[in-house]
This record gives structure tokens, C-alpha cells and sequence, in this order.
């Protein structure tokens, strides 16, 4: 009975650390035409209020997401918004 307990307990931990956790993006989610459509808007509108919009092909799709996570809180996005903007550059850095 007991060693049941610990089990389930053992196997709960290991499904929440191992969960996917929702503010970080790591990698491409949203495919969808209408989803990159929304990621370039948010991004022509939240990313030029600093300095003047980015180019895309600045950076390839692991060094977005550094600059991104970076750029994300500064522009106040969501974490949809985070992905969505993550997703469209990444569809449109390709030399
Ligand atoms: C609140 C102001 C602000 C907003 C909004 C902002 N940035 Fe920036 N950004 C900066 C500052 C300041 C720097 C230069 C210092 C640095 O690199 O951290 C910078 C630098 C950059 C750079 C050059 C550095 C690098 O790592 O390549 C890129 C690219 C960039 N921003 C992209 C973005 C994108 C994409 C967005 C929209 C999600 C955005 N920024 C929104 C302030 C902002």
C-alpha cells in the first residue's frame, strides 16, 4: 500500500517536471497561414517602436530564440504572441 503511494507520487513529479512548460518557446508551434499572418502583425507593430523593425535573416531559427525571449517582455507580448512572432520569423529568415 505504501509503496503504491510513493510511486504515484514518484510518477506525478516526473509527469509535472517533465511537462511542457507554457511561457518558454523552444522551438516552431504554429504553421498555419492565418497564425503567421498574426505573428507579422504583431511584429510590425510591436517590434519598431524601439529601434526600426528587424530583418528577419538576422538571425536563423536558434538565434531567434534567444533575441526573442529577450525582445518578448520589452514589447510586452503574450506568450501566444511570443510564439506567433517566433513563427513567422522563422518562416521568413530562410536565405
Ligand atoms: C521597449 C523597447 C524595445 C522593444 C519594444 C523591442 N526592442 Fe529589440 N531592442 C531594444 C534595445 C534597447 C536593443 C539593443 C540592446 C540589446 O540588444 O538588448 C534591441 C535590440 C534588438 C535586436 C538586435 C540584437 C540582437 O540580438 O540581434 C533585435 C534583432 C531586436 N531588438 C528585435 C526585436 C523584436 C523582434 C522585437 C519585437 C518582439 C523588439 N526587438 C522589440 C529594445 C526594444
Amino acid at each position: 500500500m505504501k509503496k503504491s503511494i510513493a510511486l504515484a507520487l514518484l510518477a506525478s513529479a516526473f509527469i509535472i517536471s517533465c511537462g511542457p512548460k507554457s511561457s518558454a518557446v523552444t522551438g516552431p508551434k504554429f504553421t498555419s497561414s492565418e497564425h503567421l499572418a498574426q505573428g507579422k502583425t504583431v511584429f510590425e507593430n510591436s517590434c519598431n517602436r524601439c529601434h526600426k523593425l528587424p530583418d528577419p535573416a538576422k538571425h536563423d531559427d536558434k538565434g531567434w530564440i534567444k533575441t526573442l525571449s529577450r525582445m518578448a517582455p520589452k514589447a510586452k507580448l503574450t506568450d501566444e504572441q511570443h510564439q506567433m512572432v517566433y513563427d513567422y520569423l522563422i518562416s521568413v529568415n530562410k536565405k
